[in-house]
């Protein structure tokens, strides 16, 4: 009789053992909709236990399809499914699944493409040197890889392009990537094509028969490059050489018991002691950068703060974009080069990336940007043309580049209107407003009415509270403190050391109790720091914010 411990003895395969893929099934369902109807994919699935395990922890799984070469292990994988699941349809193919994958180079389109919403693997590590000069060229120009490949690079490209964009990926890889010089390609595909949820390196745990050292990732397929959200769970076990007497250390019937701790720490199973590292995966400055945990006293400063928050800024407030126009020559010209200017009543300042100061914008220098718009009317309402003779002459000279703006026209709105205008009648409320890209924070505040530009955020206040809480915010968000906070756990460099500023790192920013003595002064503080133009007092008051912050947070030492 076949059974999956027969195959194992007499192929040598490794096998995940049933509770690393119960662990690994279990991680993965934390992100996931347990409502969404789900198609599952293992393309190197040997005898099914991945599928199984995931087929039993996660809910509404509708289908399961598995890859594998060894014809004999698919049996035994059909066989599971069909047994321990007959609602579940299982889908077994005795084919190479490198052979199969679509690449994204070949002329050909896949069938497989963007077709799972999870795919659950452990795929073979061999080195393709090993599969024979020809066969690893090949793998290497359809996967566009070079220098020392390793077969699970095809398979890592191959399955994130038959996920689904916000399906999730689980996978059980050779650590060796995480901080090879070789594995830089690899860290550069996951960086460009995940929101990377958890990292566990399971070094020396032994948790397989095979001289490889683990690693689990775990990430949400995304469709922009460059963009990362949120901190990522950085975690690792290592067998230590513990001097304390081993019988002081808490007790742990196996590595699985330790891989569901919560508290890091050293553990003992048997004779044996493990340190158990839980963190924040420290985000690559540079692209090449290795993958590695936050140090422990950075991973305690991170923790103090967050303990310290009463509340995330995107728990409270929207973080908005700009306007965008699509034609800025035409809503953003030079208005004292025009023979004709629209009407004094639809050309509002314009915040934009180059006119803005941490605190203020510098109104002297802004652009004004024409508002085909009424600003005091919700909802939104598109000024008249006859109503605005000047406006009418003026855009009826650049129509036909307005009307050339198809996705409008189609949409079926007024010629002159805006891409996305937002939201009129918020602009005259009181707003934070940053640039997307900036080497230094620089949140202001404008209660003038000025409309913001597509290249930066703001967070609007829509009473004297939310007023209270939105200076709160700008003395938080411009701080060394929040800086640093930024750097450590959504680190997104450009060139030359430019931030990215974007709205899901925003929503994250920790904000201290605004009923705290210490945030009440960093209000007062911000207050003042607005309304000045005196460099020496903002210096000065800068320095008094800062021992605020790290006050309220309770990091100041
Ligand atoms: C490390 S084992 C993992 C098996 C199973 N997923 C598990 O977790 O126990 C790798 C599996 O990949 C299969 N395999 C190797 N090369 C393959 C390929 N090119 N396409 C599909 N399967 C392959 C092997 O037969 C083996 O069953």
């Amino acid at each position: 009789m076949i059974t999956s411990e027969n195959l194992k003895k007499s192929t040598g395969a490794t096998f995940t053992p049933t509770r690393l893929a119960q662990f690994l099934a279990r991680r993965i369902a934390c992100y996931c909709d347990a409502t969404q109807p789900k198609r599952i994919l293992d393309p190197a699935c040997g005898d099914g236990v991945l599928l199984n395990a995931a087929s039993n922890i996660l809910t509404n799984v509708k289908e399961v399809s598995g890859y594998d070469t060894n014809p004999d292990f698919l049996k035994v994988a059909q066989l599971h499914i069909d047994t321990y699941h007959p609602n579940i349809k299982g889908q077994f193919l005795n084919e190479d699944f490198i052979e199969m994958a679509p690449s994204g180079y070949s002329l050909f389109p896949s069938t497989l493409f963007e077709s799972h919403d999870i795919v659950i693997a452990n795929p073979p590590y061999v080195r393709t040197q090993i599969l024979g000069a020809e066969k690893s060229r090949r793998i290497a120009k359809q996967f566009n890889l070079t220098g020392r490949v390793d077969l699970y690079y095809p398979f890592i490209i191959g399955m994130t392009n038959c996920l689904k964009v916000g399906g999730i990926l689980g996978v059980i890889t050779s650590n060796r990537y995480l901080t090879t010089k070789s594995g830089a390609d690899i860290r550069h595909f996951l960086l460009d094509n995940y929101d990377i949820l958890e990292v566990i390196d399971l070094g020396d745990t032994k948790l397989f028969n095979a001289a490889v050292l683990p690693a689990i990732f775990i990430g949400k397929k995304k469709r922009k490059k460059n963009v990362t959200t949120g901190a990522c769970i950085f975690g690792s076990v290592y067998e230590v050489q513990d001097k304390m007497e081993k019988t002081k250390l808490v007790e742990r019937a196996s590595i699985y018991d330790i891989l569901n701790e919560e508290q890091p720490g050293k553990y003992r199973v048997g004779n044996i002691v493990y340190e158990y590292k839980r963190g924040i995966m420290k985000h690559p400055s540079k692209r090449d950068d290795i993958w590695s945990m936050t140090s422990e006293a950075e991973n305690n400063w991170i923790n103090t703060i967050n303990e310290h928050a009463a509340f995330r800024i995107g728990g409270r407030f929207k973080v908005r974009v700009g306007i965008k126009s699509c034609a800025d020559n035409v809503f953003l010209a030079d208005w004292s080069k025009e023979n004709i200017i629209p009407e004094a009543e639809v050309l509002h300042p314009l915040i934009s990336s180059e006119n803005i100061n941490p605190w203020h914008f510098c109104k002297e220098h802004a652009t004004k940007v024409l508002y085909p718009y009424h600003t005091d009317t919700k909802p939104r309402n598109t000024i008249n043309l006859e109503d605005f003779p000047l406006t009418k002459a003026y855009l009826e000279i650049h129509r036909k580049q307005l009307e050339s703006r198809k996705y409008l026209m189609e949409a079926h709105r007024a010629w002159y209107e805006m891409w996305v205008p937002q939201k009129p009648y918020l602009w005259k409320l009181p707003k934070v407003v940053f640039p997307d890209i900036s080497l230094e924070p620089r949140f202001c505040y404008d209660d003038s009415g000025a409309i913001v530009n597509g290249n930066c955020y703001w967070i609007v206040a829509q009473s004297e509270s939310e007023r209270q809480l939105l200076l709160l915010i700008e003395g938080i968000c411009n701080s060394e403190t929040m800086t640093h906070y930024h750097d450590l756990c959504f680190n997104n460099k450009l060139y030359s050391g430019r931030r990215r500023y974007l709205s899901q790192y925003i929503e994250r920013y920790p904000i201290p109790d605004p009923n705290s003595k210490y945030s009440k002064e960093i209000i007062q503080v911000v207050e003042a720091l607005n309304a000045t133009d005196n460099n020496a007092t903002k210096t000065e008051l800068e320095v008094k914010l800062e021992i605020l912050v790290k006050s309220a947070f309770g990091i100041l030492d």
